[in-house]
């Protein structure tokens, strides 16, 4: 069955979610949270764990998929060309917009390609000799401390700051528990984590109000997103009302630059003298405290109007893109 904005109502809608990224727990209270305001608006959802149900046996089983999967093997364009294989209609981008965000340096390269601010990078390889790497990154960056992450990580996992060569090796060690992630090295920037949601809403793309972190831990780590007494969030951030303007003009750019669909969030750090875009997730966190209904809620969307207009994204997708 082909699904259109009026047989949604009929649609067998499987929210998928789970699965076995490192990012699993998010993903389930995502796909929780989901199902329910779906279910609530009197739709037929359910919530399919890819951890317990092999996508081809999705076929036939639903005829929409809301994807609330993050990270490795969700959010990276996988399950995005295996549903395109087998005709379901799925919510957010496709296939391409999907591996590059995943990909932190080529998406990085597509920012520096088109004039938008990224810290400087450089790929590291944690086989590699310690002085040679040393060597490379202080051409790169000349400053420390310097920002270490996965290129295809999220949630935090795995990143830290070194201030110097002891940190860096001691974060490089960890990192060789990881066989299958790449690493890569940032300017560290100083300042307060910012990021913006772009849904869009009856087929117009709107930048949600920026929200800002605070967080007495080093940085917004994995412990800062998972617990709410270390963090606080203001949103609309504090900062002056055209830099607000300006870094949701940069994220409705970045979004459209990458050719995402539907729904995204652009992550960025606002230094003193800088604002820089660090990422984009093409699957935001979907759960009813995640950042994204934050924003959603201080724009006058509330969590289950923010959660069908994703759902329509499935709707409204472009001409053919890989
Ligand atoms: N270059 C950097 N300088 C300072 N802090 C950074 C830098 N890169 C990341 N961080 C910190 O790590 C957090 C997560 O980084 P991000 O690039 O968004 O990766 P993830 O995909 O894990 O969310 C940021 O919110 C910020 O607190
Ligand atoms: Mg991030």
């Amino acid at each position: 069955m082909t699904v259109t904005t009026l047989e949604i109502d009929a649609a067998r809608i499987g929210v998928l979610c789970g699965g076995t990224s490192p990012e699993r727990p998010g993903s389930l209270a995502s796909g929780k949270a989901a199902t329910q305001a779906l279910t609530d608006a009197g739709l037929k959802a359910r919530m399919i764990d890819l951890a317990e149900v092999s996508v081809p046996d999705l076929a036939g089983q639903i005829d929409l998929a809301l994807l609330a999967l993050h990270g490795l093997g969700g959010e990276d364009g996988k399950i995005q060309g295996a549903l395109d294989i087998l005709g379901i209609p799925y919510t957010g981008s496709g296939v391409l917009a999907s591996a590059l965000g995943m990909f932190k340096p080529t998406f990085k390269t597509l920012l520096k390609g088109h004039g938008i601010d990224t810290p400087a990078w450089e790929v590291v390889d944690p086989a590699e000799p310690m002085a040679s790497m040393v060597a490379r990154i202080e051409q790169r960056i000349p400053d420390w401390p310097i920002f270490f992450k996965p290129c295809s990580g999220g949630g935090s996992l795995v990143a830290g700051i070194a201030h110097n060569r002891a940190d860096l090796e001691s974060l490089l060690s960890a990192a060789r528990s990881e066989p299958y992630e790449q690493f890569m090295v940032e300017e560290y920037i100083d300042g307060m984590p910012c990021t913006v949601g772009v849904l869009e809403i009856e087929g117009e793309l709107m930048a949600l109000p920026v929200l800002g972190v605070e967080t007495r831990r080093d940085f917004y780590d994995y412990e800062a997103k998972h617990d709410l007494s270390q963090r606080t969030e203001h949103c609309p951030a504090p900062l002056p009302a055209t830099q607000l303007q300006e870094m949701q003009t940069t994220a409705l750019n970045v979004h459209r630059l990458l050719g995402a669909h539907g729904v995204s969030r652009v992550d960025f750090m606002v230094g003193a003298n800088r604002t820089t875009v660090l990422e984009i997730n093409t699957i935001p966190g979907l759960s009813a405290q995640g950042n994204l209904a934050a924003m959603s809620r201080a724009a006058g969307i509330s969590y289950p109007e923010m959660v069908r207009h994703v759902l329509h994204t499935a709707m409204t997708k472009p001409a053919y893109i890989p």
